[in-house]
């Protein structure tokens, strides 16, 4: 499974670069609107920092001014994905860049539907939104199962990447439940490490080689 960072604040993003398990990273407008930062300038710092996906959202809502902007976002590093809403106009767009060879990010996925749609339409990746879905009591993880299981069947090439994760849990159950990709904000990240019988057994650890008297360098 691969992880990407959910942020466009790109002193989080140069503090997971090094951890040695960041795959990619995302952002949206209202990431984008949280950094205070000019949109196309942040995707250019974010895109030298790391090499990996970097997802960069259009703004229009018609197929025309998504594909215009599309194309800006494209040339400003080889490794931008065009993320793009999951409607009618973002799954023509998703065709059309499919077929010149852009990446895509298909945003704001709530059903099988919608990522069956994405999936005929090219796109490299679907993002259903978790915790959204948690917020008005539907299964997020119930639709991960369920696209899982479609795209499996059919053999869709499209990469389940899991979105609005808000708990650790969210990530693990997202592994089990076959997602390819899971976006995760920094705070999260820096949970996942946590447990507490790691930290006594640790202390454990290094009291009793303390007292052992030795050194290994
Ligand atoms: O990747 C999408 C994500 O940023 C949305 O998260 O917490 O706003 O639902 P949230």
């Amino acid at each position: 499974m691969k992880f990407f960072i959910d942020t466009a604040e790109v002193a989080e993003i140069k503090t997971w670069a090094d951890s040695g398990f960041l795959d990619g990273v995302t952002t949206n407008p209202s990431l984008i609107k949280s950094s205070g930062r000019d949109m196309l300038e942040v995707i250019a710092e974010i895109c030298a920092v790391i090499d990996t996906p970097v997802s960069a959202e259009v703004a229009a809502l018609d197929h025309p001014t998504m594909l215009k902007e599309a194309m800006v976002l494209k040339d400003i590093a080889p490794n931008v994905v065009v993320k793009l809403p999951t409607t009618l106009d973002g799954l023509k767009t998703c065709r059309h860049l499919a077929n010149i060879g852009v990446r895509t990010n298909l945003t704001l996925c709530f059903s099988a539907n919608q990522a069956l749609l994405a999936a005929k339409a090219g796109a490299t990746y679907i993002s259903p939104f978790i915790g959204r879905m948690d917020d008005i009591n539907l299964d997020g993880m119930n639709l991960i199962r369920d696209i899982r299981n479609i795209y499996s069947s059919f053999q869709f090439k499209t990469q389940i990447l899991a979105a609005s994760i808000r708990t650790v849990n969210h990530v693990s159950d997202a592994a089990l439940a076959g997602a390819d990709v899971a976006t995760i904000p920094a705070s999260i990240l820096g949970k996942l490490v946590h447990h507490p019988l790691t930290d006594k057994g640790l202390e454990a650890f290094v009291n009793d080689w303390k007292s052992t008297g030795q050194t290994i360098l």
